[in-house]
């Protein structure tokens, strides 16, 4: 039996003190993917997000608007209630909000109260996902929006997507798609292949970007991925795969196929994209929403159900996997959990370290008297001026 002994055991302890996990407080400021777009209408979607109740809806004019899913009077869910016009009118007693959250209206009494209302958080669509931002909202940026400009053009990428309630905390999902060591052992059935744990693989690590490259050159390619890419039964094709954290939301990975025998002039590249966006709900979930892109065979209906059907299957391994990994952290003695981490470790010890640094940065900033940082504060405050700052 070889077990860390004592003194490797507190330095690993050490060490993973500075690295992100369940525990940690969450980031608030940055854009989250609080829905798809289509998801969010004329009736109200109810959603726990960064462990704050939410509620979504569209106004008359199709706008996404996000407000506290609390009312101000009794904290009764607002998203029990109903929409009116633009106006939201509480399904306890009534209390009547516009879409800046503000209280207009309270049956009982001739007058609405001053400063009565609950929080808006700025949102903003852009093609099949609605972000949120639920921290400082004078920080709210759309510039700051991690890039994703494939997932809005349809003249280029065929797309399709899921959803998933992830059982896991969203720091361990990050790191199961920096490392994808993982498809030989836990995807064997379905896009892994013995070889791509050994392949070759370089790490980009730098501040808020993290990625892992594996050049998977000579390999046969899973069904999956062979039969729409025409590779079925090549010998020598290339998996190309480059895994990216662009940010505490979005996760992105790309992968190109060809034939490596031909020359490079001669090669029929196939791209694929693969959106995998993480909104923490709790601290041990979180909505996991993935959009899929291919860059070949835009129109062929018969592909995209082909490789929806495939590749959710494998993604369901993931969840699977994801979600017993959180039990064994739920149901073991802290005293005796450690981690140990290896070289292809590198870019998902980085990004943890630098989830904890901006988690506390943030813990730190709001503990200030006049915090400028207004992150759990905002979502709670009933002060109109900070609700619709
Ligand atoms: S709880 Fe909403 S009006 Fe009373
Ligand atoms: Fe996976």
């Amino acid at each position: 039996m070889t077990l860390p002994s004592s003194p490797v055991l507190q330095a690993l302890k050490k060490s993973a003190s500075s690295m992100a996990n369940r525990n940690t407080p969450f980031v608030y400021n940055e854009w989250y993917v609080a829905a798809f777009a289509q998801e969010v209408s004329r009736e109200f979607l109810p959603r726990i997000l960064l462990g704050k109740r939410v509620m979504l809806f569209r106004t008359e004019t199709g706008q996404a608007v996000a407000l506290s899913d609390r009312c101000a009077h009794r904290a009764y869910p607002l998203s029990l209630g109903k929409l009116d016009g633009d106006t939201i009118v509480c399904g306890y007693h009534g209390f009547r909000f516009n879409t800046e959250g503000n209280c207009i209206e309270v049956p009982s009494s001739s007058k609405c109260p001053k400063d009565l209302g609950v929080a808006r958080y700025k949102v903003a669509e852009r093609g099949p996902l609605v972000w949120i931002w639920m921290g400082d909202p004078d920080q709210a940026d759309e510039s700051r929006l991690p890039e994703h400009e494939w997932l809005c053009d349809e003249s280029a990428w065929a797309t399709s997507s899921g959803y998933f309630n992830l059982q896991s905390n969203y720091v361990s999902m990050h790191e199961n798609l920096l490392d994808l060591t993982h498809l030989s052992f836990l995807h064997a059935a379905t896009f892994g292949t013995p070889d791509y744990a050994r392949a070759e693989f370089r790490s980009e690590i730098s501040q808020g970007y993290f990625a892992l490259h594996r050049d998977v050159v000579p390999t046969t390619l899973p069904a999956l991925w062979a039969k729409p890419t025409g590779l079925e039964g090549c010998a020598t094709a290339a998996r190309i795969v480059k895994s990216e954290f662009k940010s505490p939301a979005f996760h992105q990975v790309n992968v190109s196929f060809y034939d490596s025998k031909l020359a490079e002039q001669d090669r029929r590249v196939s791209r694929i994209k693969t959106a995998h966006i993480l909104t923490p709900q709790t601290n041990s979930s979180c909505h996991y929403f993935i959009v899929h892109g291919r860059d070949f065979g835009l129109e062929d209906d018969a592909i995209t159900g082909f490789m929806h059907e495939n590749l959710f299957k494998a993604f369901q391994e993931d969840v699977d996997g994801m979600a017993a990994l959180e039990q064994v952290w739920e149901t073991t003695d802290p005293d005796d959990m450690y981690e140990i981490s290896v070289v292809s470790d590198g870019p998902s010890v980085a990004m943890r370290r630098y989830l904890k640094q901006r988690a506390d940065a943030e813990a730190a900033a709001r503990a200030l008297p006049n915090a400028s940082v207004q992150t759990v504060s905002t979502a709670e405050t009933p002060s109109r001026k900070a609700e619709t700052a």
